[in-house]
C-alpha cells in the first residue's frame, strides 16, 4: 500500500545526504462546534483530519535546526538555541518557534535536519499551522528525548504560535491535533484540562461530514480575533470573574444589563456556545443526530449574527446546504473566509455539492473545494 508519505524519507537523503530516523505527522482538524470558545475557557468538540503534515527527521550533534518545506519557498537554518521571536516569517517561523518553546519551558533541545510536507489546506480554517506545529514537536521532543505527553506538547505548540509567531490563538487546534483519535470527536475541557474521546461515526449511520472550503483565504493574524478575544477579556473584567466560562445560561439576562450594548451580542455568543457544545457531546453520545445538526446551525447562526465572525461566502454554503438537505451546516474555524462543514445523508452529498457549487457560481465567487471528512488520528510517529 502507498502512503501519503511514501517518498518523503527519498527527498529527505535527497536534500539532507543521509536517511531519515523516523517520519512523524499530526492532522490538521475540524471543530463539530465550540467556536471561539477555548481562549474564554470554555468547552470545544474537534475532530482530527486524515489530511496531516508530514516530518521526516533526524537529530544533528551541532545544535543547528535546517528545515525545508515541500512545495513552499524558504528554509530554516539556524542554532537551535539562537532561536528568538521577530526575525522570521511564514513557516519557518512556525518550525523555530517550536524549538524555540521547547527550550522556554525549559527542555534541552538537539538540533535537526527536518523535511516537511504540508497536507493539511494553507487558510482553510483547518489548522495547517497547528499540523505544523505539532508534526515538528513529537518529531523535536523524540529526537531530543523528552518524554511529554499530548497536552504539554499542545501547549510547546501554542506557545510558538502566541508567542514566536505572534498569533493570539487559544489551546484547541493544537490539542486536537496531538489528541485526537481515529473515530472520534474530542470533548476537551479547557478549563478543567479534562478529554473525553466520543465516538464519531457518521458514516456508520448513513451520514456524512462535509468540508466546504470556501477558498476565501482566513488569516487569524489580522485584528479580528485579538479584537474578539479582548472584547471577551474586557468583559469578564468587568463582570469581575476569570473568563466567560463562569457565567452561566440562567443568568445570561441579567449579566447582560451590566455590559456596553456592543459587547452584548459577543458575550452572548459565548455562553450559549458553550452550553451547545455540552448539548451536542450530549447528542453524539446518543446518536442524536438530527439534534447535533440543529445544534450546528444554531452555533452557525450566533456567530453570524452575534460574534460577527461569518463571510458572505460562509453564509452561503451554511443556506444552501441546509436547504439541500443537511441536518446542520455552520462555519468552523476562526471563520472570516475558511471553511464550512454539513452533516448530510450519505445519499445526497452530491446533490448538496453540486447545489454549492452552483450557488457560488451564481454569485460569481470562485468555486469551492468539497470533501467528506472522517475522524482520523492524532499525531504520531509512522516509521
Ligand atoms: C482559531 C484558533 C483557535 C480557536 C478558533 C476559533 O482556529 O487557532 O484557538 O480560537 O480559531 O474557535
Amino acid at each position: 500500500m502507498t502512503t501519503p508519505y511514501d517518498g518523503l524519507a527519498d527527498r529527505f537523503a535527497a536534500t539532507f545526504g543521509r536517511a531519515p530516523v523516523g517520519v512523524w505527522a499530526a492532522p490538521g482538524r475540524v471543530n463539530l462546534i465550540g467556536e471561539h470558545i477555548d481562549y474564554n475557557d470554555g468547552l470545544v468538540l474537534p475532530f482530527a483530519l486524515s489530511q496531516r503534515t508530514y516530518a521526516a527527521a533526524a537529530p544533528r550533534d551541532d545544535g543547528v535546526v535546517a528545515a525545508r518545506m515541500l512545495e513552499a519557498d524558504g528554509s530554516l537554518s539556524d542554532a537551535v538555541a539562537r532561536l528568538e521571536p521577530g526575525r522570521l516569517t511564514e513557516w519557518p517561523a512556525y518550525v523555530a518557534g517550536v524549538l524555540w518553546a521547547l527550550r522556554e519551558y525549559g527542555h534541552d533541545v538537539r538540533g535537526m535536519d527536518v523535511l516537511l510536507d504540508g497536507q493539511v489546506p494553507v487558510g482553510a480554517g483547518l489548522s495547517s499551522s497547528a499540523a505544523l506545529e505539532c508534526a515538528v514537536a513529537v518529531a523535536a521532543a523524540e529526537l531530543s528525548g523528552l518524554r511529554l505527553d499530548d497536552a504539554a506538547l499542545a501547549k510547546v505548540a501554542q506557545r510558538a504560535e502566541n508567542d514566536f509567531v505572534g498569533v493570539p490563538c487559544g489551546l484547541m487546534d493544537q490539542m486536537a491535533s496531538m489528541a485526537c483519535e481515529a473515530g472520534f470527536a474530542l470533548l476537551y475541557d479547557v478549563r478543567s484540562e479534562q478529554a473525553e474521546q466520543v465516538p464519531f461515526a457518521p458514516q456508520e449511520s448513513g451520514l456524512a461530514l462535509l468540508v466546504i472550503d470556501t477558498k476565501v483565504k482566513h488569516s487569524v493574524g489580522d485584528g479580528a480575533y485579538a479584537d474578539r478575544r479582548s472584547t471577551c477579556e474586557e468583559a469578564a473584567k468587568t463582570l469581575g470573574v476569570p473568563s466567560l466560562r463562569d457565567v452561566s445560561p440562567a443568568e445570561l439576562e441579567d449579566v447582560l444589563r451590566k455590559l456596553p450594548a456592543d459587547t452584548v451580542p459577543r458575550v452572548r455568543h459565548v455562553v450559549t456556545e458553550i452550553a451547545r457544545v455540552a448539548a451536542a457531546a450530549d447528542a453524539l453520545r446518543a446518536g442524536e443526530w438530527r439534534q447535533l445538526g440543529e445544534l450546528m446551525s444554531a452555533s452557525h447562526v450566533s456567530l453570524r449574527d452575534d460574534y460577527e465572525v461569518s463571510a458572505e461566502e460562509l453564509d452561503v454554503a451554511v443556506d444552501t446546504a441546509l436547504g439541500a438537505g443537511a441536518l446542520g451546516a455552520r462555519m468552523t474555524g476562526a471563520g472570516f473566509g475558511g471553511s464550512a462543514i454539513a452533516l448530510v445523508p450519505a445519499d445526497s452529498a452530491d446533490d448538496l455539492e453540486a447545489a454549492v457549487t452552483d450557488a457560488f457560481a451564481s454569485r460569481g465567487f470562485g468555486p469551492p473545494a468539497i470533501f467528506a471528512a472522517e475522524p482520523g488520528p492524532g499525531a504520531t510517529r509512522l516509521s
